[in-house]
């Protein structure tokens, strides 16, 4: 019996980070462990306050420790400015996209209350799509140099990178995810867009373009369609109704999803998962440390809190997000949120609040 109870348990590593990511990863965990999930927490210390002490910004084998020794990981976020160049967090976060090769960045936008969205008459069910994020390439590879620097010929050179393997898998992945994924009201997903700007960027939307076609024809129950980049902003503001999942590279989801997260009531509401199937998974809320928010128990804690409800869903404990999830959508129907969305409360308060909603329930 206990040791069926221990291979049940789940290893999560903890990574709170800088700013505001430590104040709301301390209440998603609150909610975990009201969850009473069996998972196992072990906390890493790994951030700008480590940095600034002894220069570590990984460990040595801390990735591989991770990949070997963890089901899963969540993190807070990372960017403090007594680190001006921020190299801790580009190696940390960065580090962990790449080096544990997380491909795909999964980010669900779903309005909880239409008092969130900032456009007229879009109701819950009107918003509720997720962006499927390539994670591993693009230019955040950060290949390219810079050429007579500092003089008026200064040449910058700054590479889109975009494998074959790298397009093919994230492709599959989100076909996949519309295979085996429902909307929030239990209807199937049946249709991925894929975004790209290849009327501008030939080689790699080319790429893009070709792969999507050749993927997309092992999976005839899904409709496929695409948008470029630009015309998908405009269209997400206008009608995001018309959304189901999207698949993109890597500068194009971080940007969009940004834009997702204010129709969604801001960056505080926003989860994402960096996923690798089979291998240790990341989980964090979309936004960043908000130096100015930090210390001051004002950070909204529901794209930390969602995002721990990702991850269980992860882990296997579906039951438990769910249940997560109906009680952070009571929270924001009750006010019992914090100012960015319309409460009143502190960042602690509104983890209280939904640890004591999850424990009558
Ligand atoms: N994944 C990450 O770790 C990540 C992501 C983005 C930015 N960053 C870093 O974070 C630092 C700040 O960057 P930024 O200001 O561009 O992005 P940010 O997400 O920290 O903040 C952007 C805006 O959103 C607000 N905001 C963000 N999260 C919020 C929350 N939980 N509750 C209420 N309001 C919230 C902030 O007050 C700010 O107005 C920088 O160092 C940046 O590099 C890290």
């Amino acid at each position: 019996m206990d040791g069926k109870k221990k291979d049940q348990t789940k290893k999560v590593a903890v990574i709170p980070g800088d700013g505001i990511g430590k104040e709301v990863i301390p209440e998603a965990v609150k909610v975990i462990e009201a969850s009473t999930v069996p998972v196992d927490l072990t906390y890493f210390d790994w951030g700008a306050d480590r940095y600034l002490a002894d220069k570590t910004t990984v460990p040595t084998d801390g990735f591989a420790t991770l990949s070997r020794e963890f089901d899963a990981i969540l993190v807070g976020a990372f960017g403090d400015p007594r680190v001006p160049s921020n190299i801790h967090a580009k190696e940390i976060l960065l580090g962990m996209r790449f080096k544990m090769d997380l491909y795909a960045n999964v980010r669900p936008v779903r309005l909880l209350d239409a008092s969130l969205c900032p456009l007229k008459g879009v109701e819950p069910k009107d918003l509720d799509f997720v962006v499927i994020r390539e994670n591993t390439e693009g230019v955040y590879v950060d290949s390219g140099g810079i050429f007579k620097q500092g003089t008026t010929d200064e040449v910058a050179v700054q590479e889109d990178i975009n494998t074959r393997k790298g397009v093919e898998r994230v492709i599959r992945f989100a076909f996949e995810y519309c295979s085996h994924n429902k909307k929030a009201d239990g209807t199937a997903r049946k249709r991925l867009l894929m975004c790209d700007k290849s009327n501008a960027m030939t080689y790699a939307g080319g790429l893009w373009q070709r792969v999507f076609k050749e993927v997309g024809a092992a999976y005839p129950q899904i409709k496929c369609e695409h948008m470029y980049v630009g015309a998908l902003c405009t269209q997400m503001v206008r009608d995001p109704r018309q959304f189901d999942v999207i698949v993109t590279n890597n500068m194009f989801g971080d940007i969009i999803t940004d834009l997702a997260a204010g129709l969604q009531g801001g960056l505080g509401m926003a989860a994402s998962g960096n996923i690798h199937p089979g291998k240790t998974s990341m989980f964090e809320p979309v936004h960043g440390s908000a130096p100015p928010l930090a210390g001051k128990n004002v950070a909204n804690p529901m794209g930390a809190i969602l995002t721990s409800a990702m991850m269980l869903a992860h882990l296997g404990f579906a039951d438990a997000a769910g249940k997560i999830e109906a009680a952070v959508l009571e929270a924001v129907r009750q006010k019992k949120t914090t100012q960015d969305v319309g409460g009143s409360l502190g960042t602690n308060e509104v983890g209280d609040w939904v640890v004591q909603h999850l424990r009558k329930a």
